[in-house]
Formats: structure tokens, sequence, C-alpha cells
């Protein structure tokens, strides 16, 4: 376990486990149509990459990036489009790819985004929940799993852009954050 840690909540194979059966329900439910990906940057690139290996089907991806102003513990609420998609999804079948909801706010933002695009579907799944957190009522169609209330880093989590390659989940210890 990497030092800065205070303890592993998810272990690679459990993640990967998890990943193979979210992508099983998501080819069931997508099984007469072919999604594509919206991966929110930067974080969920690294499960939109293992969800789309996982996947049996054809998929095109695409990325977006929201930022908020203020950090993951102290959001202002005021969250801002930053990269677009790269291509139209007028008539697809629009699957967000989401790291973790926290507050709720970059995914209400996205969703609403999204909707004015005339998309022939839109869902979204999130490897982390964490619905203690929650300012707005949103909730994703597919979850991995939920968790408490803790300063999570790993598997593209990050906590000031480290940790990100951790193929782990774990809880930041309170000194590394309060540090800075
Ligand atoms: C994280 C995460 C989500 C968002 C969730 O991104 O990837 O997009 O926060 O938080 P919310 O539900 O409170 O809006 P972050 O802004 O930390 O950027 P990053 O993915 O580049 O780390």
């Amino acid at each position: 376990m990497h030092p800065d840690l205070k303890e592993v909540l998810f272990t690679a194979e459990q993640i990967h486990a998890r990943v193979q059966q979210m992508a099983e329900r998501i080819a069931a439910d997508y099984r007469d149509r072919d999604p594509v990906l919206v991966g929110v940057l930067d974080g969920a690139f690294i499960f939109l990459a293992d969800l789309l290996r996982a996947l049996p089907m054809q998929v095109r991806i695409d990325f977006v990036k929201w930022s908020s102003y203020g950090d993951r513990r102290t959001s202002s609420g005021v969250v801002q489009l930053v990269k677009d998609l790269s291509r139209n999804v007028e008539g697809e079948h629009v699957l967000v790819v989401e790291d973790i909801v926290d507050t709720g706010l970059t995914l209400r933002y996205l969703v609403a985004n999204l909707r004015t695009r005339s998309v022939a579907s839109l869902a979204v799944a999130t490897l982390f929940d964490k619905p203690s957190r929650r300012k707005v009522e949103i909730e994703a169609d597919y979850i991995g799993f939920q968790v408490p209330d803790e300063f999570v880093v790993g598997y593209g989590l990050d906590y000031a852009q480290r940790y990100r390659d951790l193929p782990y989940v774990g809880v930041l210890k309170p000194e590394i954050y309060g540090r800075t």
C-alpha cells in the first residue's frame, strides 16, 4: 500500500471484477444499439479504458472536461465546460462514464448539457458513488461501488493530480491533504 494511504478500500482485483460485471449489464442493456462512451476527464480515463475493453460491442468514445472552482472538498457549486465533445452526438446512445459522483453538480451540468443535443438516449455509469455528499438529486444508472465520505484516491482519482496511477483505491491520510 502507498505510504500516504491509511487503508485500501478496493483492491485491483475487486475493481477488475466489478468493471466486468458492469460491462455485462451494459452489454445486455445495449444489445441492440452501439453506445458512445463519453468519458469525463480527467479522472474517468482509466475506468473508461477498462470498461471499453470489457464491452463486447462496437463503441465510439469521446471526452468532455468540466471544471469546478475549488477542489473536490470545497466545490463552489459553479461548474464550467472546459473541453467539449469532439463529434456530434445527435441521435446517438450516449453513455456518460464517470469515475466518481460526489456532490452531483458535475453530472447535473453534464446531463443538462447533453440533453440539449437531441441524443437518442442518455445514461450514466460511474465506478464510485459518494451519496452522503450529494447536493443535488441525481443518480447514475450503473454504479460500481459506494464509497464513504473519505478522501479516496487511486484508479484515476487524484489528490492534487497525484495517485491516479494506483491500481487500487484507498483513503488518503488526513495529514496529507491537511498540509496544503
Ligand atoms: C471529479 C470527478 C467528477 C467530479 C465529481 O472530477 O471526476 O467529474 O469530480 O464531483 P461532483 O459530483 O462533486 O461534481 P474533478 O473535478 O476532481 O476533476 P478530475 O477528474 O480532473 O480529477
